[in-house]
């Protein structure tokens, strides 16, 4: 078992880190009070192979594995999360479901703007009624001579307002459950796709999230993604990918509050010395380091299983599961290192702690990450 990374991935830990400190860190504040769409990141990002780090040169991408993924994705994260969420969105719920599921046509269509960041793409699968219980979909997809006609609402969907291309998810066979869904490739920009409600939320406010409101909107059936009856399949493969994403967007938010609190703790002195020599601080910084370090390493275990094409439901799940709760954990502890100035704006641990909790959330809460998991060991 060999520990070290590569020469790749060290690279793009260099470059994703300079970046991320010089361009993305020094806006975070702003980007976090404002709630301001951060185009020019996600204009850099698309320039330095972010948008699309596992997708092969072919198709748009800077063709590295998901180990690089992951390793960018936390860099990204530990300056703003916010910008992370956009850049995971688009990597793995955008663009692999294209790269596994897509025929040559759709990836030379719609893979490679997505990969390169000319496009940003986003994921429909949740909706008002169908949030943890992804097979309940109640959009409606009915064949209608080459078209599809759709009909439905998805909600809390992450990029869309910014989005060119969504990945689709619609029932197209009620009866058949989980069975009857189908997945399109769907252009934002064709009638009757409107955006609806544009959510205030408790952290992450720089990465847009709403409602799609679809009438009537005909989706040629060459957008269709696999075979009818294909999308749970599709969206839960993709889900398995997604998971490492977030686990490494957790893992750089847990590790902000860490070298946050960890500076504060060196300079802020009382009772005659920095309260980094008091055994109380060493200990929850003891703990954050420790944490850290074994999520990223279930972390990495996911992204090498993914990128030898095994199984790695499990896995993803376990990392995002213990990376989440971990960001969760450290950003409590962040905040109670500062003290008093970690409740108040002025310094970025409130910050940190408000974007980890959609950590626990998105891409399955950690409720359905036990069960995943659960599920997983008791067919072991
Ligand atoms: N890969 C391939 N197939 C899978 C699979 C996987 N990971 N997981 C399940 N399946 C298959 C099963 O084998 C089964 O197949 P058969 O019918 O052929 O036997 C089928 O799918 C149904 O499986 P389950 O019975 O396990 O399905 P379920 O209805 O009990 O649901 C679930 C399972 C894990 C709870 C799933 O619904 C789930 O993951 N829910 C959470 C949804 C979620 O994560 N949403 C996130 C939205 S996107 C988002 O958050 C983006 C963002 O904003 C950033």
């Amino acid at each position: 078992m060999v520990f070290d990374l590569t020469e790749e991935q060290r690279m793009i830990q260099e470059m994703a880190r300079n970046f991320a400190q010089k361009e993305v860190l020094p806006k975070a504040a702003e980007l976090d009070d404002t709630g301001r769409y951060p185009a020019e990141l996600v204009k850099q990002m698309a320039e330095l192979g972010l948008m699309g780090v596992a997708v092969p040169e072919e198709y748009g991408g800077a063709g590295m594995d998901n180990i690089c993924y992951a390793i960018a994705m936390e860099e990204i994260a530990r300056a703003c999360a916010s910008t992370a969420v956009i850049m995971s969105v688009n990597n793995s719920l955008a663009c692999e479901p294209l790269l596994k599921f897509g025929t040559e046509a759709q990836k030379k269509k719609y893979l490679v703007p997505l990969a390169s960041g000319a496009q940003l793409g986003c994921f429909g699968l949740t909706e008002p009624g169908a949030g943890s219980d992804a097979g309940s979909q109640k959009t409606s997809a009915v064949r209608d001579g080459d078209c599809y006609v759709v009909n439905g609402t998805k909600n809390f969907i992450t990029n869309a307002p910014e989005a060119d291309i969504c990945i689709l998810f619609t029932m197209t066979d009620r009866e058949k459950k989980h069975k009857g869904i189908t997945t399109f490739i769907l252009d934002m920009k064709i009638a009757g796709v409107t955006i609806g409600k544009h959510e205030h939320k408790m952290g992450i406010k720089a990465s847009p999230t709403s409602s799609i409101i679809l009438e009537d909107v005909r989706i040629p059936a060459e957008n269709r993604l696999g075979n009818e009856g294909d999308g749970f399949k599709v969206a839960m493969h993709t889900l398995d990918g997604g998971r490492i994403g977030i686990a490494a967007q957790a893992i750089g938010i847990a590790r902000a509050s860490l070298e946050d609190a960890l500076a504060y703790a060196k300079e802020r002195k009382q009772f005659g010395q920095p309260i980094a020599e008091f055994q109380a601080i060493q200990w929850m910084l003891a703990d954050m380091a420790t944490e850290i370090d074994a999520s990223r390493l279930l972390a990495y275990r996911a992204a090498w299983l993914k990128d030898r094409k095994a199984r790695h439901s499990k896995e993803s799940a376990m990392a995002k599961l213990y990376a989440s709760e971990t960001a969760m954990r450290a950003g409590v502890k962040g905040i109670q290192i500062h003290g008093g100035y970690g409740y108040v704006k002025e310094y970025p641990a409130e910050r940190h702690f408000r974007d980890a909790k959609i950590t626990e959330i998105y891409e399955g809460t950690s409720e359905i990450q036990r069960l995943v998991i659960a599920s997983a060991i008791l067919k072991d």
